[in-house]
């Protein structure tokens, strides 16, 4: 095999970034997180003060950001425009922005091709972890190991609430039931199970149980 594509899918606060993380220090592959992407552009269309309501607005400006990705699981980066914007992607202001903008069209077709050109340029060195929303059905539909994870709402909510300051579980738990619902009924490449994914509820497992797990579907698989 010239290299190993894993595809890694679900909802926000599944466990996704962590376990794509750990697996792919695991196994010495590239790793991609393509909702910093999705986080990157929404970061400079705020900046340019883009209105994120009006879709034809976002459309419009879609091909101007320029970024660049990292792809070290050890240290994931991220800039637009030659300005690191690892930090702010997380903030609240793009959280509750990404999801407008990630459903429009034109701002989809171009982060897929640059996402595909991401993974095949890791092909040459062993190969590439993704993880996304659509990876599976869209992004690398072809991909050998695709793993569908899910959690139940309250974990969900209690593992993102661990990870930022100023928030409680009740406000997680609305925000991401405020995601879910545009990110699985939008038009384009709604948040969906490819029909060969593994699934795998993460609610009653430490984050090592699923890596362990994941690595274990792998081996299975390839
Ligand atoms: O994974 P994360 O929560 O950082 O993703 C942020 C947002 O980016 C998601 O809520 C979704 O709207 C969008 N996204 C997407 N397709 C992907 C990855 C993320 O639409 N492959």
């Amino acid at each position: 095999v010239a290299g190993l594509v894993v595809a890694i899918d679900g909802p926000s606060g599944s466990g996704k970034s962590s376990v794509s993380r750990g697996v792919a220090r695991e196994l010495g592959l590239r790793y991609l997180d393509t909702g910093a992407m999705y986080r990157a552009v929404t970061w400079w269309m705020l900046q340019k003060g883009v209105d994120v309501g009006d879709p034809a607005a976002i459309a419009a400006r879609a091909g101007e950001p320029s970024l660049t990705v990292g792809t070290d699981p050890g240290a994931p980066a991220i800039a637009v425009d030659g300005v690191d914007v690892s930090g702010p992607i997380r903030g609240p202001e793009v959280t509750s922005a990404v999801s407008a903008v990630s459903a429009v069209p034109e701002v989809r077709h171009r982060l897929v091709a640059m996402q595909r050109e991401i993974i095949a340029r890791s092909l040459e060195t062993g190969g590439i972890v993704v993880e996304g929303r659509d990876i599976g059905t869209v992004v690398a539909p072809d991909a050998p190991v695709k793993i569908y994870l899910t959690a139940s709402a309250e974990a969900r909510a209690r593992r993102r609430s661990a990870e930022l300051a100023g928030t409680t579980v009740e406000r997680q738990k609305a925000e991401l039931a405020r995601r879910d619902t545009l990110d699985s009924t939008r038009g384009i490449s709604p948040l969906t199970k490819a029909a060969d994914a593994v699934e795998l509820d993460t609610t009653p497992l430490t984050l090592d149980e699923v890596i362990a797990e994941v690595l274990r579907i792998i081996k299975e698989r390839t």
